[in-house]
């Protein structure tokens, strides 16, 4: 965070103020603020930000809008300083690059993958519960929400027991230093950067390893890929990566977030229990309500009227923030209440448009397993005390930590 940017007053450069103590515990007020003052803003540093539902939707799914090539990628340095570094990612391509990548993964995260690995989750999350039950008190995101995902990423790319600690560190390197200049300082950037290259390796290695004895994981597919040259090898190592960091953090957060909101509404944690054929649409209010991903960001590739008053011109950034589309009244009737009973739900919490999630079933999974698992054995689970702490970030939204009492009644030890 720069001087100039405080000093100037940070409501004045994003809408809202960030460094508001209040806004980390609940940006919603800030958001409903600034979407119904200036739903369509523009900030003094250059960018734009849409609060509507309807803004933020048409935004994810117009071509028009997509991400800067070649010397023109310098122009998101705003938002993704080093933007470089993560240009073969495929989730920052446009078509047709995009499109051929997307469709080599997708199998990969099919709704039949998905639906093999649901005893090697189920047994995950009884054994990492096992541990943490034992306990009085536990933090809830490192013993349960993050060793979760993590060890199914893992899986996925078959990653070795012996690597998964070393590859974790990289992966919150990365983690802490996505987001725009205003939030990231220049030192998480660059660790960011050096996380990246250091990742790139370490795949690179693992790639060949496979080339040289196959498995049936997804870096033997892409390897396979690779060499029947449908795709370059920086492209597979940035997939390797893309599915790496959008594969687990999301979900630790999906999954802390809506603990944290179940704890909170205890009628509405009773019905999550009580009400098995609800699960569907309580995973997705419960992703609605307080999403692990608040932001994206995309550039315009020509100029384009966002309405009579406004047109974004070649080249500029425009935020999309989903956080408060969420909460959008217009879409979502009494939008501050947690409902696991609601039909209607149009949350944008998985994107929309040709880069809309391609983890989404396996998620949704993870959420799902974790929560029933974690309170029906843990039928008293209560928060150990009110002192939330969230990561620092503008576009990911979670906690640090979640400090939680088993309480009586747990069950500490399954039958398997
Ligand atoms: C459950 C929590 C998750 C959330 C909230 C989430 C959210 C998102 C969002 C919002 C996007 C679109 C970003 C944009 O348009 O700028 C996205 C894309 C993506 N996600 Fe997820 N994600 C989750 C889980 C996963 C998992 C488990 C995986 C893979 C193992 C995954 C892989 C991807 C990939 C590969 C893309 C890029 C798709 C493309 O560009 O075509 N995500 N995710």
């Amino acid at each position: 965070m720069t001087e100039s940017a405080v000093s100037g007053g940070m409501s004045a450069l994003l809408g809202f103020d960030p460094l508001d103590p209040g806004f980390r515990l609940d940006p919603y007020p800030h958001y409903a603020r600034l979407r119904e003052e200036q739903p369509i803003f523009r900030s003094p540093l250059g960018f734009w930000m849409v609060t509507r539902h309807r803004d933020c939707s048409l935004l994810l799914q117009d071509p028009r809008f997509g991400y800067p090539e070649g010397d023109a990628a310098k122009a998101t340095d705003l938002f993704a300083a080093g933007f470089s570094s993560q240009r073969n990612f495929f989730i920052f391509m446009n078509p047709p690059d995009h499109t051929r990548m997307r469709d080599i993964v997708r199998a990969w995260l099919s709704p039949r993958v998905v639906r093999s690995l649901r005893p090697y989750v189920q047994a995950a999350a009884d054994r990492l519960l096992d541990e943490a039950l034992r306990r009085e008190e536990f933090d809830l995101i490192g013993s349960f929400a993050h060793a979760l995902p993590f060890g199914v990423i893992c899986e996925l790319l078959d990653v070795p027991g012996d690597d998964r600690p070393m590859i974790m560190r990289l992966a919150q390197d990365y983690l802490a230093g996505i987001g725009p200049a205003v939030s990231v300082t220049p030192e998480q950037h660059q660790a960011r950067d050096e996380a990246v290259a250091a990742l790139n390796d370490y795949f690179r290695a693992l790639s060949a390893r496979r080339r040289a004895v196959p498995g049936s994981d997804v870096l033997t597919h892409l390897t396979q890929a690779l060499d029947g040259g449908s795709m370059s090898e920086d492209e597979l190592l940035g997939t390797c990566i893309l599915l790496f960091v959008a594969g687990h953090g999301t979900t630790t957060n999906l999954i802390g977030n809506s603990t944290l909101a179940l704890l909170r509404h205890p009628e509405q944690r009773a019905r999550f229990l009580a009400e098995p054929k609800l699960e569907g649409s309580a995973i997705e209010e419960l992703l609605r309500y307080d999403a692990p991903t608040q932001m994206s960001f995309r550039v315009a590739l020509e100029d384009v009227p966002l309405d009579d008053d406004h047109v974004v011109a070649a080249g500029e950034q425009v935020l999309a923030v989903r956080g408060a589309a969420n909460r959008d009244p217009a879409v979502h009737a009494d939008p501050d209440r947690l409902d696991l009973g609601r039909t209607d739900n149009r949350h944008l919490t998985f994107g929309g448009g040709i880069h809309v999630c391609l983890g989404s079933a396996l998620g949704r999974m993870q959420a799902r397993t974790a929560l029933r698992t974690l309170l029906q054995r843990a039928p008293a689970l209560a928060l150990a005390g009110e002192d939330l702490a969230y990561q620092e970030s503008l576009m990911v939204r979670g906690l640090k930590a979640l400090h939680v009492s088993t309480g009586p009644g747990a069950v500490v030890e399954t039958e398997r």
